[in-house]
């Protein structure tokens, strides 16, 4: 069975993809895929009823993206992948980049090919790239990899490590957004005003270098203000919704530590970090039916 995790940015979404670092955890939930030999190419996305074949030139992006990762591969039978997906889709968990992830892993288990996680999430940087059409490559490389790490664009993952996990609680605005077009709203502000953008680019750099340390120190406290403070840089970038504001107010008063969107914001996700996993009950019931927990060990 082939599998693609979700992730959540826990600081430096947006700078990442100018080349500043990002720190990421990868999540249980994802996409689980199987592939099998058929009669001809097909794709099928379970929760959405979905069945499409490859198409370069196809309308829709799964077309294309399934053609180009089925383009990565000589010498194949035609396959039928059957994936479900656990995420939702446009929310800033990673979705698609863990669906081509799943899609890759499941081609190459049923073509008995091996090779590194790190190596299949450099390979679906090529559907990445089909979706959001400038990826830093986080999503795609947390997705095959997992656990909590440093991202720089162009570069290995470096993991980080603690004694401490992370407990983080992530709730669903239920409002979807495109990351191409946050991705494009951030790039027109950096155009229009280089020195005020670029300067929130070197303060999310700075916070992601002292939440390095926070994490490999087990200084949760330290880390929630962290986060807290690049909720209120990525909403000066005009990321966030009043909903998602409102979200992260509910978890901090429920006694989450620190609270930001996650992501490429403009809705989607955010997400709370609770001081412990027996208080994350709490700041789960305060985000409403959506919330769930998820727990990582760096
Ligand atoms: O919302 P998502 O899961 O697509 O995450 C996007 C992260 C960005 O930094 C906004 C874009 C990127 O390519 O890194």
């Amino acid at each position: 069975m082939g599998f693609g995790r979700g992730k959540v940015i826990l600081l430096g979404e947006h700078a990442v993809v100018h080349g500043y670092p990002a720190i990421a955890v990868g999540i249980e939930r994802g996409v689980h895929a199987e592939a099998a030999p058929a009669k001809r190419d097909l794709l099928r996305l379970e929760p959405w009823d979905l069945a499409l074949e490859p198409d370069p030139d196809g309308r829709e992006p799964l077309e294309r993206a399934f053609s180009a990762i089925l383009g990565e591969y000589e010498d194949r039978p035609p396959l039928e992948v059957r994936a479900t997906v656990e995420l939702p889709a446009g929310a800033g968990l990673g979705c698609s980049a863990a669906i081509g992830v799943a899609v890759l892993d499941a081609i190459d288990e049923a073509l008995g090919r091996k090779r590194p996680r790190a190596e299949l999430g450099d390979a679906a940087l090529v559907w990445e790239e089909v979706f959001h059409g400038d990826p830093s490559g986080v999503d795609n490389a947390m997705s095959a990899v997992g656990g909590v790490a440093l991202f720089v664009r162009g570069m290995p993952l470096r993991p980080i490590h603690s004694n401490k996990p992370l407990c983080l609680v992530v709730g669903y605005s239920g409002e979807s957004s495109s990351t191409k077009e946050m991705v494009t709203s951030v790039r027109r502000q950096l155009e229009s005003d280089p020195e005020r953008v670029r300067n929130t680019f070197a303060a999310i750099e700075t916070l992601v270098h002292n939440a390095t340390h926070a994490i490999g120190a087990g200084d949760l406290i330290a880390l929630g203000q962290l986060l807290d403070l690049n909720h209120t840089l990525l909403a000066s970038l005009m990321l966030c919704t009043t909903k998602l504001d409102a979200m992260c107010r509910a978890a901090r008063e429920a006694g989450a530590l620190g609270a930001k969107i996650t992501g490429a914001g403009g809705g989607g996700c955010m997400f709370a970090l609770a001081p412990k996993r027996s208080e994350a009950e709490r700041i789960r019931e305060a985000l409403g039916s959506d919330a769930f927990v998820a727990e990582v060990s760096a």
